[in-house]
């Protein structure tokens, strides 16, 4: 297949009179996020043939955005889906969405599927992927969250075995964050066999025996951008970090349980199937890493200098 005939032009050049609020991007064209449609015959409607990615902006920069561009890379080599913008442009495309757009703080969702054609299951041949990108409001977590932490369930992990693939096929995602939700909790811890793998759109971590315990790096769990800044938080806080699989009697002699997430950012898990994880609130480990992720967003996002005219006026 010629990979230039799947390549977009990237066009940068962005038009007036859009609304900061509701920006997207589609196949080359940045436009009002109502005006973005795709076909009924598109692969990502059919057969959820495709990859994303979320990625945080804080004070309008991107957090982690070279991580973010590597995965994104990644699942769509997995899925034998050529890249159709250059890293570049991929962010410039994001760069753009985010200088556009209405909120300070934010998140870019990108979204790759493999284009429409006629329903068949192979891959269709000479097919342009679907590119879209749209800019959200990112409302951080809140005092309360962070303070009280949230309520989780567990569910058994009835998903597919490449979650180490970002793909938009999270049918299994949804059915059992709604069973969350359907039981007043935030999130469902996915349990497969005698393996906790992750939430349902998060990555979980335990402490047990005073070490901070994340699932391997393999197929059955999505490793989040997450992963790499806990890994360094956790060296910077002299906590012990391992990466093994942690089965359920791991997850309930858990001293603490901790999710992170691009949206959820790092929050405690104070309550799983109604029952208190060790005191009830978010314990010591939490605070440290939390206090370190919030110093992370601050060096990488930091906030707006003072602009000289604002300076000399105070
Ligand atoms: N989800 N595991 C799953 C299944 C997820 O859906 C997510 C995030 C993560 C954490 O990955 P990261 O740290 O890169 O955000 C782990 C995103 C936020 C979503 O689908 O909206």
């Amino acid at each position: 297949m010629n990979a230039s005939f799947l390549h977009h032009a990237f066009d940068s050049s962005f038009p007036e009179n859009l609304d900061p609020k509701s920006i997207a991007y589609l196949n080359g064209e940045f436009l009002a996020l109502e005006n973005a449609k795709v076909s009924a015959l598109d692969r990502g409607f059919l057969f959820a043939d495709g990859i994303y990615e979320v990625v945080p902006v804080y004070r309008r920069k991107p957090f982690l955005w070279s991580n973010h561009l590597r995965r994104l890379v990644r699942s769509l080599a997995a899925i034998q889906l050529p890249s159709p913008l250059r890293d570049e442009d991929w962010t410039e495309l994001v760069r753009q969405m985010i200088e556009h757009q209405a909120f300070d703080d934010q998140f870019i969702y990108l979204q790759i599927t493999r284009g429409s054609a006629k329903r068949d299951h192979a891959f269709p041949k000479k097919v342009r992927p679907t590119v879209f990108a749209m800019a959200t409001e990112f409302k951080r977590p809140s005092q309360v969250d962070r303070e009280n932490g949230l309520k989780a369930i567990t569910v058994g992990d009835e998903r597919w075995l490449r979650c180490d693939i970002k793909s938009v096929a999270l049918l299994g995602n949804v059915l059992a964050r709604q069973q969350a939700v359907d039981q007043d909790a935030h999130e469902a811890i996915l349990i497969r066999g005698d393996v906790v793998t992750e939430g349902a759109s998060s990555n979980i971590w335990l402490v047990v025996d005073d070490e901070l315990l994340g699932h391997p790096k393999d197929n059955l769990a999505l490793e989040g951008i997450r992963y790499s800044l806990i890994e360094e938080l956790a060296i910077s806080c002299g906590l012990r970090l391992s990466l093994r699989k942690r089965s359920p009697a791991d997850l309930a002699r858990a001293s603490e349980v901790l999710l992170s997430s691009a949206t959820k950012e790092l929050l405690a898990i104070t309550s799983i199937n109604q029952k208190p994880v060790g005191q009830g609130r978010p314990g010591p480990v939490f605070h440290q890493l939390r206090e370190a992720y919030d110093r992370a967003i601050d060096m990488e996002c930091p906030k707006a200098e003072l602009s000289e005219a604002g300076s000399s006026a105070g």
